[in-house]
Order: C-alpha cells, then sequence, then structure tokens
C-alpha cells in the first residue's frame, strides 16, 4: 500500500478531521494524565501525538524514548491547550496506527536548538547536531545559495566543467596537501589550494565562460573564516575586463540575496582602492557598517616630547566619542589587541568634564587639545611606528571597537570592491617579493612592473562583505612573456619555472586569449547570510580549529603495508 505523507510543519486547524500519515524522530515523549504525548520532528517541523489508555498501541507507546523513529497515521483533531508559537499547536494526531521503526540510544546532544554540548562532542556526534533545526537551516540555505549561484551562471550561458582534485602544485600562497603517488616513488599529487591553473587552461581550450563550484585545500592556520578544505565557486571568462566581472559578481549577489533572503542589495557596490583602504580602515577588508576611520596625528603630535613617538614614521589613531563606555580594564584589553597585531604600543588620551587623562596625557597641552579638535567624553588611541605595523594595528582595534560599542548589525550588508591591490608584496622572512594575488595576474601597466615591480599595481579586486574577503580575482597575464618577467620578479630560476609550470608557460604559446575571473568563497558567502560568526555552522562536517575530522578521527594513522606501497617512511 502507498500511503501519501504530510510532513510535520505542515498541518494546521484547516486539516482537522483527516486522516493522516506522519513520520519523523521522537523529539519528546511525555505522560500526563494516562494519557501520552508525543512531538514528532522532521526536518519541516514539530506535530504533537496523543495516545490515549485505550488505545491498542499505548502499552507500545509506552516504550518510546527519544530519538525513535516512528510511522504514524491518525486524525487530526483541535487541540484543548494550544501552542500558538508554533505552526502546528493548535491541533494534535489522534493515533490510530503506530510503528516504531528504529529505537535510540539516549543522544549524547540535545536534539534541539539550543544546546550547552561542547563543540568538540558536536563535531564528533555531527550527524546528530545535523538534526537540530538551526544546523538543518544553515545546510538548507547552503543548498538554495548554491542552487540560486548556479541559476545565474547557467543562465548567463556558462558551462559548469569539474576539475581534477589529484594535481600539481600550484602557487595559491599556503602550504600544499600532497598525495604520495605509489607508482612513482618520491612524487607526489597536490591537492588542488584553487582550479587556478586548470581554468586559465578551460580558456586556452577555447570554453570561454566557465564556472565550477569546487573543493580547494590549504593546509594554513585556521581561524573563524577558514577552513582547510572549503568550496570556491569558480568563475573564468575570456575576452573579458575587470568591469565585466565585477558586474557579473554583482550579478550573481543580487540575485541569491534576494531569491534567499528576499533582501534587494544596491548595486553597483562601492570600489575603494586597495591604498584608501588600507590608509582609512587599517585593512585590505574592511567593516563599512560603521565610520571609526583612521586619523594621522604626526603634523600636530612629531614634535610634542612623547618619546614614543620620536621619529616614528606613522603616528596614527582612531577617535571614539562616548569614551566613558570603556573601562580601565577593556583599555588594557585593546592595549594586548594592538601588541598582538604588530603594534609597538597603544597610546592615548581622553578628555572628559574639562580633564584630560591617559598615557600621554602630559606631554599634550591646550594648543595640542585644540589642534585635535578634542571634545567632551571624546578619547583618540594614537599608535606609532612602521606604516604597516601601525595600520595592521589600527585595523585590528577598529574591529574590537565595534565590538565594544556594537556596532555590527548582521542585517546590514556593506558591500565593497576593493582595487587596484599590489602587484606584489615583500616578505621579509624570504626577504624576496611575493606575488599579492597569484603569479598569474595581470599588472596594470608592463612597463611599470618591470621597471618599479615593489609599486606596480594589479589588475586584481577583491568584493568585501561586513569585513570579510567574499572573494578575489584578476585579469590574468596572457602572454608568455610576461608571464616569464613575472616568475623571474618573483625571484623563480628557469629550472624552477620549467619544473613547475613547464605545461602552463608551454600553454601560454598556443594562442591564449584575454581572459580573468574570480573566485568566491561559498563558505563565507553561507556564513554571512545566515547570519553565523563560525565557519564551521555552514559546512556539513568541517575540520576542527586544529584541522582534525573529530568524527571520523582524521588524519588517522594507516597500515604500515600502505606506507610501504608509498615508498614512505614516517620518522617518530
Ligand atoms: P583566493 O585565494 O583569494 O583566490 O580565494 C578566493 C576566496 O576563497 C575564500 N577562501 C577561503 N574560505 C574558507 N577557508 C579558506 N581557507 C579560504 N581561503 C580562501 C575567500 C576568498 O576570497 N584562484 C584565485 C581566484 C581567482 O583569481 O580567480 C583564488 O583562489 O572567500
Amino acid at each position: 500500500m502507498i500511503y501519501t505523507y504530510h510532513t510535520n510543519g505542515e498541518l494546521t486547524i484547516a486539516n482537522i478531521g483527516e486522516f493522516v500519515n506522519l513520520r519523523g524522530w521522537v523529539q519528546k515523549s511525555r505522560h500526563l494524565g494516562g494519557l501520552i504525548f508525543i512531538d514528532l520532528r522532521d526536518r519541516f517541523g514539530i506535530t504533537q501525538l496523543v495516545i490515549r489508555p485505550d488505545n491498542p498501541f499505548y502499552e507500545q507507546a509506552l516504550l518510546i524514548k527519544s530519538e525513535y523513529v516512528l510511522a504514524v497515521a491518525g486524525l487530526v483533531v483541535e487541540r484543548e491547550s494550544k501552542n500558538m508559537n508554533m505552526k502546528t499547536g493548535e491541533i494534535e494526531i489522534n493515533i490510530q496506527e503506530l510503528y516504531i521503526l528504529n529505537t535510540s540510544d539516549t543522544p549524547p546532544i540535545i536534539v534541539a536548538d539550543h544546546t550547552d554540548a561542547l563543540e568538540e562532542t558536536r563535531l564528533k556526534y555531527r550527524y546528530l547536531d545535523l538534526r537540530r533545526p538551526v544546523m538543518q537551516n544553515f545546510l538548507i540555505k547552503r543548498h538554495e545559495i548554491m542552487q540560486s549561484i548556479r541559476h545565474v551562471l547557467v543562465t548567463e550561458g556558462f558551462y559548469e566543467l569539474d576539475t581534477p582534485i589529484l594535481g600539481k602544485s600550484t602557487p595559491e600562497g599556503a602550504r600544499d596537501y600532497l598525495v604520495p603517488s605509489r607508482l612513482y616513488a618520491g612524487h607526489f599529487y597536490a591537492l588542488p589550494q584553487s582550479p587556478q591553473l586548470y581554468k586559465q587552461l578551460f580558456m586556452i581550450a577555447g570554453f570561454e565562460k566557465y564556472f565550477q563550484i569546487a573543493k580547494c585545500f590549504r593546509d594554513e592556520d585556521l581561524r573563524a573564516d577558514r577552513q582547510p578544505e572549503f568550496t570556491q565557486v569558480d568563475i573564468e571568462l575570456s575576452f573579458t575586463t575587470e568591469e565585466d566581472i565585477r558586474a557579473l559578481t554583482e550579478r550573481i549577489l543580487k540575485y541569491t540575496f534576494k531569491r534567499v533572503l528576499n533582501e534587494d542589495i544596491e548595486t553597483p557596490f562601492r570600489m575603494m582602492t586597495y591604498e584608501e583602504a588600507r590608509e582609512t580602515y587599517g585593512s585590505d577588508k574592511p567593516d563599512l557598517r560603521y565610520d571609526l576611520k583612521i586619523e594621522d596625528y604626526k603634523s600636530i603630535l612629531k614634535n610634542s616630547d612623547i618619546p614614543l613617538f620620536d621619529g616614528k614614521e606613522y603616528i596614527k589613531g582612531i577617535r571614539i566619542s562616548q569614551s566613558h563606555v570603556l573601562s580601565r580594564k577593556k583599555i588594557d584589553q585593546l592595549s594586548l589587541i594592538v601588541k598582538k597585531n604588530h603594534g609597538e604600543a597603544l597610546t592615548y588620551i581622553k578628555y572628559a568634564d574639562g580633564q584630560l587623562s591617559g598615557s600621554i596625557a602630559k606631554f599634550i597641552d591646550e594648543k595640542t587639545i585644540a589642534a585635535l579638535q578634542l571634545k567632551d567624553d571624546e578619547m583618540i588611541f594614537i599608535v606609532p611606528g612602521r606604516k604597516r605595523d601601525v595600520l595592521d594595528a589600527l585595523g585590528a582595534l577598529r574591529i574590537e571597537i565595534a565590538k565594544q560599542f556594537q556596532l555590527l548589525d548582521p542585517n546590514v550588508y556593506k558591500f565593497l570592491w576593493v582595487i587596484d591591490f599590489p602587484l606584489f608584496e615583500y616578505n621579509e622572512e624570504e626577504d624576496r617579493l611575493v606575488a599579492q594575488h597569484h603569479p598569474f595576474t595581470a599588472p596594470q601597466h608592463i612597463e611599470a612592473m618591470k621597471m618599479h615591480p615593489e609599486t606596480a599595481l594589479a589588475k586584481a579586486y577583491d568584493v568585501v562583505l561586513n569585513g570579510y574577503e567574499l572573494g578575489g580575482g584578476s585579469i590574468r597575464i596572457h602572454s608568455q612573456d610576461v608571464q616569464e618577467s613575472m616568475f623571474s620578479l618573483l625571484g623563480l630560476s628557469e629550472y624552477d619555472i620549467k619544473e613547475r609550470f613547464g605545461f602552463f608557460v608551454e600553454a601560454l604559446k598556443y594562442g591564449t586569449p584575454p581572459h580573468g575571473g574570480i573566485a568566491l568563497g561559498l563558505d563565507r558567502i553561507v556564513m554571512l547570510m545566515t547570519h553565523t560568526t563560525n565557519i564551521k555552522d555552514v559546512i556539513a562536517f568541517p575540520k576542527t580549529q586544529s584541522a582534525k575530522d573529530q568524527m571520523m578521527q582524521a588524519p588517522s594513522e594507516v597500515d604500515i603495508k600502505q606506507i610501504d606501497e608509498l615508498h614512505l617512511k614516517v620518522s617518530e
């Protein structure tokens, strides 16, 4: 017999008198005045079942516990005491048939939105964690977002093409995950940090509009918005421009926000140069939901006899009103944040009720107060030092102050394009230039790249939302000569180039069209659209902060035979 089933989230007063079939998991079962009430749950909601003592299934129902799996049939009746907070809160099902499809051990975490389980336990029993409605919502939104993005790209004529996972190391800036080869002793595949080279090869192959929802792997330090294995919406186009790619990205995001959140986002997004973003907000991904701009105090304070400021390249700071909100203890915490982010020191002055206080107050006279235009209840935090350190420190301070003053409204979406990135950045540890984006990014001017690489700009852009880098891309180098100059500026020898990218430099010789693209971090998009700040929430089976799969216990030791086959030796 074929039954039609209702979900547990749909029956209302309009269904009274209907005979219905339901199935799901037991949220809870309770006995009240001889009756048994069971809350039956599926991903659509909860429906209350009632079983009376004269019911032939009563004895069986007494055995039912949380997370048992049931199939039931019964009559929809009006409840005596209604729960108007639930969609199904006005009805209950008077059970006529009941089948226990499976039993359950007592679950180690409570399967409900509110849980006090530790993250470790939640990840270990992820399949139970994912039964929680709040978690299901994250994944359902992820699905909807993926479908919306696909819809735009497919409608616009993009081909969805997938690329290998076993490949060769490409330089995306992080450490590779390597896979040893059994057939070639001492040789390794690398898991893709992104499909960057493959997508460029698609352009050479004549697929002028490509996309892929691609898994990427990077062995880097993890943060709240970073996983070792993550997903990109990877896009590449031939015969394109920066403007085209930005407009396409805006169409994707606009459609997706409307379709999934019914949110109208304003396009075109604001644009800001990398230089302005760094100088004004101390970040290349500024959160524009709040102001708190970095101000320059060097001309006012350089001769102020403050020893810490003497001869410093940068003397910059952030001004806040309502300074009384910040306690002394909080200021000490801010000071630690500044130091953690390369700041030499956090100094401050505070003006309240005509009184000046703070770590540099004794050096500040009336004239300086006037020059600083310090108002009542205002406070200025100042960091002296090298340009890069001061901006890093103030960027971090700005975010922390915004948190303190609760300026981070998740319902406000401030999109931004950051453009005109430097082509290179100086790596102090290695004492050499490294590519800011990646070594396939085109310079704005080829001559400038060759003559003054340290100040040359790239045809690169990042899309930023509320302080997160959502995506980044660039116009690529399509000429073999320019690509070779780029490699040599990066200090790669001819041997290195041939070994690592020989196939690619070769491919560039055969009529490569001008091309460019972008990759959007899908996990971050889902994270921001679901208002969580933890990327793990939106990934079904994430790794821990220390890159472990808590459920499978991966990475794990393997059989010695497997290690031998791979020609490896493990040192203790
Ligand atoms: P990029 O390295 O900037 O560019 O990556 C693109 C976007 O991917 C997301 N992302 C991550 N998300 C979660 N965890 C991580 N560890 C992680 N690393 C990156 C970010 C980022 O903006 N091939 C180029 C793109 C191109 O040039 O077309 C690339 O991978 O949201």
